[in-house]
């Protein structure tokens, strides 16, 4: 390319970079910055994501492995087995917070009960952070953080309860 042909490269790279500044400026103009400052809607439990639709797809059978591996350790899960280092969790979907006979709650999960029962939504809550959920709670489960595991988890839970006659 001669000097010439550069030259003619060179301004047409000045009026295009001119004329994009141009557009953005109008365009900043007539359509105001309008990130909100706060979400406009905040679900139940600190903005949790809504776990219905991940129910929907959920897989019981990886959620009936995940529930012996991460939560059997500390949990039994059959009626009448007792409490381990956490309550049993057999029925647990459907009974208030911090319910069960027996067992010594910690002040932190008492308190943050406040009537509420274990629905799929509470514990998807508990579940992705139990620590947001009863700030100071004994159970020291880093949060689980994907929604189709809690599903799965929740999914299995839910069938840990007595047969209906
Ligand atoms: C390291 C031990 C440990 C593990 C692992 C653990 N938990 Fe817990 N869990 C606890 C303890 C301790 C409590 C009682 C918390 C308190 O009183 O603050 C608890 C409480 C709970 C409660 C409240 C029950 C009630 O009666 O109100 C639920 C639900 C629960 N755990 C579910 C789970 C699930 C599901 C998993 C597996 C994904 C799990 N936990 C893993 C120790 C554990």
């Amino acid at each position: 390319m001669d000097g010439r042909g550069l030259n003619r490269v060179a301004v047409a790279v000045v009026l295009s970079v001119g004329v994009m500044a141009g557009a953005y400026g109008v365009a900043r103009g007539l359509v105001p910055d309008t990130t909100p400052a706060r979400l406009a809607m905040v679900l139940p439990g600190h903005g949790a994501v809504d776990i219905a639709p991940y129910l929907e797809r959920a897989d019981m059978g990886h959620g009936a492995r995940m529930v012996e591996q991460v939560c059997g350790g500390c949990h039994a899960l059959k009626a009448g087995a007792g409490d381990g280092a956490g309550p049993n969790l057999f029925g647990v979907v459907g009974r208030p917070i911090a319910s069960a006979p027996g067992y010594a709650y910690s002040d932190a999960l008492r308190h943050s009960a406040a009537g509420r029962t274990w629905t799929e939504q509470t514990l998807s809550d508990w579940l992705s952070s139990p620590d947001r959920f009863a700030p100071g709670t004994r159970m020291s489960l880093n949060g689980l953080t994907d929604p189709a595991l809690r599903a799965d988890i929740i999914a299995y839970l839910r069938t840990l309860r007595q047969p209906p006659d």
